[in-house]
């Protein structure tokens, strides 16, 4: 768990699945057994803002680590900020062995950022190197419609797009941000907020 670097206690148990029922409950056990680790294949986690996809990739990043595989938790503007320096210094070799290592590697928030075509290529080329070899959890508030705009480049975003969801899951989550309940609850007065009915 400490080489995950994971940047809180998230669980599975602890995520509210009644509160978001778009968040394919069965997929999410599934995927929480870790077989796709041992398929290499990837999960991509897609939703606006506040939805819960860092807590279900950190909550599934735990369950690989019980399940004995190696993870690495990074968000993706470290990822690339870590690349680029790498490149700089001329041992980007050394930097995307690092990254291909973990059987599960975590790629938390791509889209916040556009990237600049070059990140965009060093992205690629990590994505290329653990294609079929190790698995990518990635969560992202962009559809892969807008991918393009993401990587500035749509022959380039097609290119990862293509090895990524090639043996993939997918994982939409569609409803409210947890955050602005919250946040709505506190504003009402209320210290605990009720569900929303079903
Ligand atoms: N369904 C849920 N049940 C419990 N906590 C949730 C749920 N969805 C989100 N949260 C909490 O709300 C906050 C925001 O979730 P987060 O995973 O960071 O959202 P996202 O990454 O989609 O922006 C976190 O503290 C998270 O633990
Ligand atoms: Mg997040």
């Amino acid at each position: 768990m400490t080489i995950a670097h994971f940047p809180s206690a998230k669980t599975l148990e602890s995520f509210d699945f009644r509160f978001q029922p778009s968040a394919d409950h069965k997929l999410v056990k599934e995927l929480a057994t870790a077989r796709f680790i041992s398929q290499a294949e990837n999960v991509l986690i897609l939703g606006p803002p506040g939805v819960g996809k860092t807590h279900l990739a950190i909550g599934l990043g735990r369950a690989a680590v019980e399940a004995g595989h190696t993870v690495l938790f990074v968000s993706a503007t470290a990822l690339i900020a870590h690349l680029s320096k790498a490149e700089g210094e001329g041992r980007l070799g050394e930097q995307l062995g690092f990254y291909a290592k973990p059987k599960l590697l975590v790629i938390d928030e791509l889209g916040y950022l556009p990237f600049e075509k070059r990140s965009a290529h060093l992205f690629f080329q990590l994505v290329a190197r653990r294609y079929e070899r190790g698995s990518i959890l990635l969560t992202t508030n962009q559809s892969v419609g807008q991918w393009g705009t993401v990587f500035g480049d749509d022959v380039l975003a097609a290119a990862i797009l293509d090895r990524l969801l090639h043996h993939s899951h997918t994982l939409l989550i569609q409803g409210e941000s947890y955050r602005l309940k919250q946040k709505s609850a506190g504003l009402m007065g209320r210290e605990n907020p009720e569900r929303a009915p079903a």
